[in-house]
């Protein structure tokens, strides 16, 4: 196993790392002080790294078996961490979550499913405008606590590079509890389910008492027979998240002293979002570069003749689990788009994981004016994508999705149904709409029947 990692010397740019600054970066916060940021960057550049190149290597062959169908991705979370939620209740809620779901997806692809959370790094935001006005007054918009404060003053909207450290710090703490409760028993099967159990037991949710039911009994059939082993009591979890900010991404990318490769050790997973992910652009260029499982998102305006050319460009050598496509395209687009880029891409023999993230394309003003997405949407998408896949003989291969461990009010629906004016009950998020954790484990079940029949 190689874990030891190098610094990049300043300077030196043996592996074209920088070669990124020539181009046009999108959505990059304007900081108003270069020689504050070069200061941070070089702490950084010597910071120790938050996940090690072995891990990223096996995330690697874990998205190449997802994308044959021998397993399942699982990526989940907020869709903008904040600095403030960082303690350990709210974590430990968002990884039970995920945990929870991905028992219930176990049983239904009966494959192992990839678990991964957005997060431990998820703090920046790409945004539709530079700036926001609110009654007469318009400042920079909010861009992620990386970047600055989310409070509509002068002073906190003000890009402040302290934030990248502070992100860093903040970061690893979180690695370090999600990893105390994916190692230390907390995570152990016969512990998730017994939380599943109480989600049954609500009536709300009777119509998934049939699959429920035959998890029980797998798992009792299991203790039967006197399975006990280390796989049943710990958990293999990864971190994402987008790869927005260049300069926090590049100054912890390290050199794998075993392999000579670079990889970015700000997370396992490094994901170019649809706004970025430009073939001439900074983004593909750095994370070109990097050895890590990365994704890029393609929304409904993707041709695949760009799909094709992103693949080339950031998987030259076509190594299976190394790129993942995440389509967001919307409930009602999908059906009409996704069928053609999948078939041209895979035409092209080209090797890829294509993940479902039925949110981005989802998102709506309600009638109360808050920004939020319908379940049923969520879902309508995520059947497309099975249907379009089964249609065309390729592998759904995961489900990324943004969700809560909380009982927030962001989504509309559920069988505890949230209505338009139960939205503003509890809306918490700075930036996109979560699945709460009953929504979360709902689409666990449903997207559990629909793995039945892949
Ligand atoms: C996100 O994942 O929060 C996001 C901004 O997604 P996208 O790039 O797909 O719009
Ligand atoms: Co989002």
């Amino acid at each position: 196993m190689s874990t030891a990692v190098d610094s990049v010397a300043p300077g030196t740019d043996p592996e074209g790392l920088d070669r990124f600054r020539s181009l046009e970066a999108l959505q990059q916060p304007t900081w108003p002080d270069a020689g504050a940021l070069a200061d941070v960057a070089a702490r950084l550049s010597v910071a120790a790294p938050l996940v090690v190149p072995a891990e990223a290597d096996t995330l690697t062959e874990r998205l190449a078996a997802a994308g044959r169908g021998e397993a399942f991705l699982l990526q989940g979370g907020d869709c903008a961490e904040t600095f403030a939620d960082a303690n350990a209740t709210r974590i430990r809620n968002k990884v039970r979550t995920i945990l929870q779901m991905a028992v219930v997806l176990t049983h239904g692809a009966s494959t192992p499913v990839v678990k991964m959370g957005r997060l431990a790094g998820q703090y920046a935001k790409p945004r539709s405008s530079d700036t926001e006005t609110r009654d007469g007054v318009t400042l920079p918009c909010y861009r992620g606590d990386m970047v600055n404060g989310h409070a509509f003053t002068p002073e906190s909207r003000i890009p402040d590079p302290r934030r990248l450290e502070e992100a860093y710090r903040i970061s690893t703490a979180t690695a370090n509890v999600v990893r105390g409760f994916t190692q230390g028993g907390y995570a152990d099967l016969r512990r998730v389910h017994e939380w599943n159990r109480g989600f049954m037991l609500n009536p709300a949710y009777a119509r998934y008492e049939r699959t429920a039911t035959e998890i029980d009994r797998a798992i009792r059939f299991m203790d039967a027979c006197g399975a006990d082993f280390d796989a049943l009591r710990t958990v293999e979890f990864f971190l994402s998240h987008e790869a927005l900010i260049l300069d926090y991404e590049r100054a912890l990318t390290r050199v794998d002293a075993r392999s000579g490769r670079p990889y970015g050790t700000s997370a396992h997973f490094l994901w170019i979002g649809e706004r970025t992910r430009q073939l001439d652009g900074a983004h593909v260029e750095f994370l070109s570069r990097v050895a890590n499982p990365i994704g890029v998102k393609l929304g409904p305006t993707t041709a695949p003749d760009d799909a094709i050319a992103l693949a080339r460009r950031l998987n030259p050598d076509n190594t299976p689990g190394r790129l993942t496509f995440i389509t967001r395209m919307g409930a009602g687009r999908l059906r009409e788009v996704l069928p053609e880029v999948v078939a041209k891409v895979t035409a092209a023999d080209v090797a890829v994981t294509w993940v479902t993230d039925p949110m981005h394309g989802n998102t709506i003003t309600s009638d109360s004016g808050f920004k939020t997405r319908r379940f049923t949407d969520v879902l309508d998408e995520v059947t497309g994508f099975f249907e379009v896949h089964r249609e065309l003989g390729t592998v759904p291969g995961g489900l990324h999705m943004e969700l809560t461990g909380d009982d927030v009010t962001e989504v509309l629906g559920g069988s505890e149904e949230i209505s338009d004016a139960g939205l503003a009950e509890r809306y918490e998020t700075l930036v996109d709409p979560r699945l709460n954790h009953q929504q979360s484990l709902e689409t666990a079940f449903q997207v559990a029947e629909m793995l039945t029949r892949r």
